[in-house]
């Protein structure tokens, strides 16, 4: 390979590239997008042929360990996160102290961090072990926290983990389930919700996995690492795009302005309005996990019995958009947070939710990639460089002559 480094002392001369458009910062052979082609596969395996046959779990431990598992080394993996799910009770306090509308996302955020103060036992990177722990706690205690900060906001009361039901089960009853009350899983969400953390499990180099990567690499632990991640992926322009994008059905809806009026102040980039879960860095054709949600939307709602006026404004705003010179000629499509939102609130979750359910589908992607980086002998400490564009060198002035 090229020894950047080296040419960076010879010639002195920095690769100016704001937004890393053009720059691959790792080698990484866990997911492949073209994005021209609109193709996805993890580990190899097309996305559609994950999404029909595969189970979260099952892709979580793909995206980490590299290959499918046997039954027997799924079984042990799922055993093994079963028995983490439960929070120290000194962690399960930390909800009752945050304002009660906090955002889910830093609650969530937070309470990855703090486990680096409850768990100093699997904080080493290079000690295998420990990694090990560190990984299985964390896909654990993860859908434990993200149901918890919900249900500080509601002022609900938390329930218990049960480790008799898989993750999602697990997740839903903490979710919405109630203290010494039967909770039964609806089979519907259960596989919904499945459907949508495969489609979220791991996306290369976007800005809260290149997060990760970043922090991770000056050595930081797992968690610590996964929680400048999260704090990564809530900015609208990434994973907060999905609860953006449901309010500005709603918004569209409750103004009346039609869809084409609001296309128009999209297009006339009015206030910086965009058609929020539109437009992807890499895929330049639509993205093939927004064509399985689109897909599954419509079918799913009519299950669950929850059709969606916003669906069918969200379909003729995509038909619009489509048809449309601004659209076609910035080759703009939907992207995966597109059509989720409407699924999500089918589901019962409130769109301030929306995001954290995308860090749950995200979080074995964060551990496959911090891994990846960790055992690669080519890992640098990420540190860029910059064009200085300040004041040249100049005298002190004593604060009473400025
Ligand atoms: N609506 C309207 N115009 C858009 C949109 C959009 N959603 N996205 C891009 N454009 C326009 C830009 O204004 C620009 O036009 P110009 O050349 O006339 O100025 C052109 O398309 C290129 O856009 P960039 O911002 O340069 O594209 P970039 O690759 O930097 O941004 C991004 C990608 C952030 C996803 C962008 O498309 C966007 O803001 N989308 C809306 C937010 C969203 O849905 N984010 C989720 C991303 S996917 C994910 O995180 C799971």
């Amino acid at each position: 390979g090229l020894d950047i480094a080296k040419l960076l002392r010879e010639t002195g001369e920095v690769t100016f590239d704001p937004g890393f458009v053009n720059t691959a910062t790792a080698r990484s052979a866990i997911t492949y997008i073209d994005g021209d082609q609109g193709i996805l596969r993890y580990r190899g395996y097309p996305i559609e042929q994950l999404a029909e046959n595969s189970t979260f779990m099952e892709v979580s431990y793909l995206l980490i360990y590299g290959e499918l598992p046997t039954a027997e080394q799924l079984e042990s993996f799922d055993q093994g996160v079963r028995r983490h799910t439960l929070l120290h009770e000194d962690l399960r306090r930390f909800f009752g102290a945050f304002p009660r509308d906090a955002h889910p996302m830093p609650v969530l955020s937070s309470a990855v961090s703090a486990l680096s103060t409850f768990y100093q036992d699997s904080l080493d990177p290079f000690d295998t072990d420990q990694v090990e722990l560190s990984t299985t706690r964390l896909l654990a205690k993860l859908p434990t926290i993200a149901a918890y900060a919900y249900k500080k906001s509601l002022g609900s009361p938390t329930v218990f983990p049960d480790n008799s039901l898989d993750l999602i089960s697990n997740f839903l009853r903490l979710s919405f389930g109630f203290p010494s009350e039967p909770f039964e899983v609806d089979e519907t969400a259960r596989k919904a919700l499945d459907l949508l953390f495969i489609l979220h499990a791991d996306h290369e180099q976007n800005c809260s996995t290149s997060t990760v990567r970043l922090v991770g690499s000056s050595n930081a632990n797992l968690f610590a690492s996964v929680s400048a991640g999260i704090h990564a992926l809530s900015g609208p322009l990434h994973g907060g795009a999905n609860s953006a994008v449901l309010e500005m059905l709603e918004d569209i809806q409750a103004s009346g302005e039609g869809v084409r009026k609001f296309v128009d102040r999209v297009k006339n980039k009015e206030q910086g309005v965009r058609l929020m879960g539109f437009g992807h860095r890499v895929y330049k054709n639509y993205d093939p996990r927004a064509a399985i949600v689109k897909k599954t939307a419509d079918e799913l709602l009519s299950k669950l019995g929850k059709r969606d006026e916003l669906l069918d404004l969200a379909l003729e705003l995509e038909q619009i958009a489509l048809e449309d010179d601004y659209f076609v000629d910035r080759k703009l499509y939907p992207n995966v947070d597109f059509y989720t939102g409407l699924i999500y609130k089918a589901l019962g979750f409130p769109t301030k939710m929306f995001t954290v359910l995308f860090a749950i589908g995200r979080l074995p992607g964060w551990i496959a990639q911090w891994r990846e980086m960790i055992q690669d002998p080519e890992t640098k400490i990420g540190r860029p460089r910059q064009l200085y564009t300040g004041a040249g060198a100049r005298d002190y002035v004593a604060i009473d002559n400025r």
